[in-house]
């Protein structure tokens, strides 16, 4: 249903993040890859606002900033003191300003709310006609969330924070997840009145809907699974919600067609790319930027990060894929291989105990186990060309820049450093000599 209304999206995340014991601002640590803020974000954009702008405190402005280099319109407000969420909320107020439509609070610290949950949510504010709508959930373990008290109709009338209920009444189990929609002009007018007086001496924004009640406003409530409302506040539910995303991501891999033996020992990045018929081993750790085209074949202990593996694929056991590598169809990569900045032609195998870097592989050559591109030279990084066809023999150093024609034979244990053509030989080893009886001359020697 589309909605008639304007929408502007706040996200917090100018708090201190103290109970995360960390000096990185605590929504730019990292769920599935991206950080907290990221997710949030991505979810902002795809509800399509017409602006966002996100809350930042003096100490977390230059890393927020910087981790959102490349995003395009947004805004930053400064909250200049750390006095809690309803004075976040209304450091972005100047933001707002001769604004008219909804504005959507989200909190950088709750990463895995869906587009469609939101999208709800505006429809029951709309149908309630309320100028305020709030998401709760009801966790098995409901600890230090806050709490909504309801009135006897069922609307929300107030939002108390755990610590300040009192003794004598009964928590409810129905929490808030720290995200509201409202009208603009409600909380222009409503935010400035915010009090202090709560046990911690911070304005909180959820002191707005009561506020909002006393106005005689109505709520709306909308409703969401405790995985897709939960709050990082320390490392333990950091780790907890790697957990939840990576089992979302297990699932998803596999309804795309992945067999996977052990999913739960598989990890995946936010912007892992599947085909189907992809099989992952145990044991298997895909970082930022992985593509995996239909029919790959991801062996046991490997590590992959901006890597794109193509249809047919093989790679590992215990191989390692760093940024700006690509393996054409049907490459196979061994074990103990790491391969960097590099394409490898189709067909082409390096099976054994090699470093490829920086180099253009091309197809059905052959790298013996121990091939060493030697792409650095204390000072800057060379390019390596290896030709279709071409053998490299076991343990040769490919001393870069140099390339290496199609078809061309390296002995093994040469130390390439001139440019080889294509078909030729080359032997850049020192020659053999054995001495006759050397043995007997050599122990004699040694006795004397
Ligand atoms: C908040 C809610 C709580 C809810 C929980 C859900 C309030 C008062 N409490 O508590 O009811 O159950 O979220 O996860 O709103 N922030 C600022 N400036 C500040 C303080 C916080 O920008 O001065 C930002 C933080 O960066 C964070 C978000 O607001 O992204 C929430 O702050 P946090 O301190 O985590 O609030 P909670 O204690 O989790
Ligand atoms: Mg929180």
């Amino acid at each position: 249903m589309p909605h008639p209304q304007d929408l502007y999206v706040i996200i917090l995340a100018a708090g201190n993040g103290t109970r995360m014991q960390s000096d990185r601002p605590k929504v730019l640590h990292e769920v599935g890859g991206l950080s907290l803020l990221g997710h949030v974000l991505a979810t902002a954009r795809s509800l399509k606002p017409k602006g966002i702008c996100v809350v930042v405190s003096p100490t977390t402005k230059i890393p927020i900033e910087y981790s959102l280099a490349g995003e395009i319109g947004l805004h930053i407000a400064l909250q200049t003191e750390p006095l809690g969420t309803g004075h976040a909320a209304q450091s972005a107020l100047p933001w707002l300003q001769s604004k008219s439509g909804d504005v959507l609070i989200l909190c950088g610290d709750v990463p895995f709310l869906r587009p469609e949950t939101l999208h709800t949510l505006r429809e029951s504010k709309a149908k309630a006609q309320a100028l305020l709508g709030i998401l709760g959930m009801t966790p098995k373990n409901p600890g230090q969330y806050g709490r909504l008290f309801l009135d006897g109709q069922g609307y929300v009338e107030k939002i108390v924070e755990f610590r300040d209920i009192e003794a004598s009444v009964t928590p409810p189990d129905l929490c808030n997840s720290g995200i509201m929609l409202g009208d603009v002009g409600l909380f222009q007018s409503i935010l400035p009145t915010l009090k202090t007086n709560n046990i911690k001496k911070e304005y909180y924004l959820t002191d707005v809907v009561a506020l909002a009640r006393e106005k005689g406003h109505a709520t709306a409530l909308g409703h969401a699974s405790e995985e897709e409302l939960m709050g990082v506040n320390h490392q333990k539910d950091l780790a907890h919600a790697e957990s939840v995303f990576q089992q979302s991501m297990r699932d998803w891999a596999m309804e795309q067609g992945v067999k996977m033996m052990a999913p739960e020992t598989v990890f995946f990045s936010y912007d892992t790319k599947v085909g189907a018929d992809v099989v992952v081993e145990p044991y298997v750790v895909f970082a930022k930027g992985v593509t995996l085209d239909p029919g790959c074949h991801i062996k046991s202990f490997s590590h992959l990060e901006g890597a794109h593996v193509k249809s047919q694929a093989t790679v590992g056991p215990f191989a390692r894929l760093r940024t700006g590598t690509t393996l054409e169809p049907k490459a196979r990569i061994g074990n103990f291989v790491e391969i960097k900045a590099s394409s490898i032609g189709q067909g082409a195998k390096v099976s054994h105990l090699s470093y490829v870097g920086d180099s253009v592989v091309g197809e059905d050559a052959n790298l013996g186990a121990g091939t060493i591109t030697c792409n650095y030279d204390g000072f800057k990084k060379h390019k390596t060309i290896i030709g279709k066809g071409a053998f490299i023999g076991s343990n040769s150093a490919l001393v870069a820049p140099v390339s290496i024609g199609d078809h061309a034979l390296i002995a093994a244990g040469s130390v390439v450093t001139e440019d080889v053509g294509p078909q030729d030989l080359a032997i850049a080893r020192s020659r053999q000599i054995n001495i006759p009886k050397g043995q007997a001359v050599f122990a004699a020697k040694r006795k004397d």
